[in-house]
């Protein structure tokens, strides 16, 4: 199935997309994890990104449509992929317009995480992330088996620059002003199904789940 999952920062996407790509095999495709890679990894677009991404703006269309374009000339997606974190504009669902109908894989279903601002701030805060497989853990939430390990790797756990309390207020607001537009787009074509992402993680599997039913 292409499926797109949108909602807040700290919503569950990354959580929710991870288990579910492992179970049903759908690509997940990440806009920020493959920004933080290209930030890791120094390239052009990662130096021109990384003040943009810790400071909590969004990062250009042409630069993040550029990126997602590099992704799918992979050409793994054909069986299904979930995109977590993208579109954030009306400019970039214009632009996956342009690239599924040229690949000739249209979106099939849009999920919204719904979560309140105030539950956001302590979800993010809390989180941190293995930098090797990227699985998310929660200090409070999810913790790992071992504090501050991966539980699939066994690699030191990492906070995200990005994940300070000031960045965050940034990042829900860019989300509710350039990304919740977005949805009435889908709206209008019937793919929207929206899922209570404040309830407990495998509750909201299940959601998931009925969701593409
Ligand atoms: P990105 O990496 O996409 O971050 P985000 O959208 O801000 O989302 P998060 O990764 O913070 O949260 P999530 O919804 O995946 O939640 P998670 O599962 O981790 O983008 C980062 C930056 O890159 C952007 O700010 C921007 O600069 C740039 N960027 C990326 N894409 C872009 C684009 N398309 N256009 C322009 N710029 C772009 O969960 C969060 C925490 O909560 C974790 O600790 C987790 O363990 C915990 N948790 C998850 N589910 C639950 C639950 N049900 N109950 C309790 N805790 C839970």
């Amino acid at each position: 199935m292409r499926l797109i999952f949108e909602g807040p920062p700290g919503s569950g996407k990354g959580t929710q997309a991870k288990k579910l790509s492992e179970r049903r095999g759908w690509i997940h495709i990440s806009t920020g994890d493959l920004l933080r890679e290209a930030v890791r990894n120094r390239t052009p677009v990662g130096l021109t990104v990384e003040s943009v991404m810790r400071e909590g703006r969004l990062v250009s269309d042409a630069t993040v449509v550029e990126i997602l374009e590099e992704r799918f000339r992979r050409g793994d997606c054909a069986a299904g992929f979930i995109l977590d974190g993208f579109p954030r504009t009306l400019g970039q669902a214009a632009a996956l317009d342009r690239i599924l109908s040229r690949l000739k894989l249209p979106v099939q279903r849009v999920i919204v995480f719904e979560v309140r601002d105030e539950i956001i701030v302590e979800r993010i805060t809390g989180r941190r992330s293995c930098p090797v497989c990227q699985t998310p853990y929660h200090v409070k939430f999810v913790p790992p088996r071992k504090p501050g390990i991966c539980d699939k790797d066994g690699t030191p756990l990492v906070q995200r620059p990005d994940d300070g309390e000031d960045r965050v207020r940034t990042r829900l607001a860019k989300y509710h002003e350039e990304t919740e537009p977005v949805i009435p787009f889908y709206e209008r074509r019937g793919l929207v199904r929206r899922v209570d992402g404040g309830a407990p993680p495998d509750e909201v599997f299940k959601s998931v789940e009925q969701a593409l039913a």
